[in-house]
């Protein structure tokens, strides 16, 4: 290949971690769609859809501006006039803000939303991670504080992957405290970490000074070897935000949601106070893989709505990420690709036939029948490969001699046995044989 060839072609890739999702994976996507709508719809959450751009600031002040997604990972561009803008790197803050903008606290409170949609980090591209992926997620936004809610997200995230077959689910829970008693928290990490023997990365000497709770979060190698000697939340919990965890974890023990209680999980955004979580998987794939991501996690949020000045209001959320939901479920055969709809596909022969085949077309439709077809090719042999290619299970010819006598041939194309039938009772028998 020519260099100017190569050149071209490079042009032809999409952008580095980001992918199409192509027809032949619409399947999946469309299953993903359909139970979380039906989780939705069970427990009463409203779709809501916010701008793919925000105000960069939006995602600096809220998610802090010492964690890795905004110090390292927004795509932030300059408009011409001036404004800083950011591709959502996740969608609660944006929530929030529109919750606020469009006086959603004027509606029935506390407000239960949820989502799907495309999300961007400028991450190192790796197994489960992107630069553009998906979240679907729920929040509960504005009522008061109460723990009911914080197990209402965990409920619905947990039956939504249920209902995808996504087995051996297990919840790592934590609460992080509040603002009388964190503060106590990150005295004793500060003093844990300042051990002058300790070996801290570059970035964890800043977040000893900046946001002491990041150097649980941190990835690298000698400062893990550090956690699981530090101190933990629950010691330093006051007994409001005690007791929070404990009639969250009540509820969860109620519902029989499987859950460990992880006392270092601090997760790695500002805005969460009191309960944090994430969702994992502790299944095996056929070929024994092991899936060592998160599928999802959240918190509650009680202090987002004041930071962006409204008045302060209880909040509760989580999302999922869709590509690692969807790795779990192709991994873990949770059925091959869902089974496409049993379709139709419209043969014609000849003219006559053609100028009626349009409207044939549509009436079969509208009376609900899933059709295909290939009106563009006119020989018979190109439209039966369609048809296998499309692996329809039925084909319905219409030739010149039907197009006279008002009649359809039928045909089954796993066994290539057909008949003859009257136009008019076609759909019937269409019907009979899809069942
Ligand atoms: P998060 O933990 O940053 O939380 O992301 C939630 C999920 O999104 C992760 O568990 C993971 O499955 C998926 N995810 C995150 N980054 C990537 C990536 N680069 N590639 C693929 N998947 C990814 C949040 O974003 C919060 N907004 C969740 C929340 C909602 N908290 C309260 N409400």
């Amino acid at each position: 290949m020519s260099d100017q060839n190569k050149q071209k072609m490079q042009n032809l890739q999409s952008p580095k971690g980001m992918h199409d999702i192509l027809p032949q994976e619409q399947a999946w996507w469309d299953k993903v769609r359909k139970e979380l709508q039906y989780i939705a719809d069970h427990y009463h959450f409203s779709r809501i859809e916010t701008t793919l751009m925000e105000r960069a600031e939006v995602f600096e002040k809220t998610l802090g501006e010492t964690t890795d997604v905004v110090e390292k990972q927004m795509f932030v561009y300059k408009s011409r006039s001036g404004d800083r803008l950011a591709l959502r790197p996740e969608a609660t803050a944006s929530i929030v803000r529109s919750y606020l903008q469009h006086g959603l606290a004027h509606l029935g409170q506390p407000l239960k939303l949820f989502y799907l949609g495309p999300m961007f980090r400028k991450e190192q591209p790796q197994a489960g991670r992107f630069r553009q992926f998906h979240q679907m997620g729920f929040e509960i936004i504005g009522g008061d504080d109460e723990p009911v809610y914080d197990a209402q997200i965990i409920l619905a995230m947990v039956r939504l992957l249920e209902r995808l077959k996504v087995k051996q689910i297990t919840v790592r829970v934590n609460s992080i405290g509040c603002r009388i008693c964190r503060p106590n928290y990150r005295k004793k990490l500060i003093e844990y970490y300042k051990n002058p023997n300790f070996k801290l990365c570059k970035d964890c000497r800043r977040r000893l000074r900046e946001n002491p709770l990041r150097l649980l979060d941190c990835k690298n190698p000698t400062c893990q070897e550090y956690k699981p000697a530090a101190p933990i939340s629950l010691d330093s919990l006051c007994v409001y935000c005690n007791k929070h965890l404990k009639d969250t974890l009540e509820f969860l023990d109620e519902l029989k949601i499987p859950y460990q209680v992880d006392h270092q999980l601090v997760r790695g955004l500002d805005y969460y106070s009191r309960t944090v979580f994430e969702i994992f998987t502790e299944a095996t794939a056929a070929d024994g893989t092991k899936f060592d991501f998160a599928l999802g996690g959240g918190g509650r949020y009680d202090y987002l709505i004041e930071m962006f000045g409204g008045r302060p209001a209880g909040a509760v959320g989580g999302a999922l990420g869709v590509e690692r939901v969807l790795e779990v479920m192709k991994a873990l055969k949770s059925g091959s690709a869902p089974k496409e709809k049993a379709t139709v596909f419209f043969i014609h022969i000849g003219d006559t036939a053609k100028k009626k085949s349009l409207a044939l077309i549509e009436s079969l439709r509208e009376a609900g029948i899933p059709m295909q077809e290939s009106l563009g090719k006119d020989s018979l042999g190109a439209q039966l490969r369609a048809a296998n290619k499309e692996g329809s299970r039925l084909a319905l010819i219409f030739g010149q001699k039907e197009a006279f006598e008002d009649a359809i041939i039928i045909r089954d194309l796993d066994n290539s046995v057909q008949e003859t039938i009257p136009l008019k009772k076609v759909v019937t028998e269409v019907k009979k044989r899809l069942k």
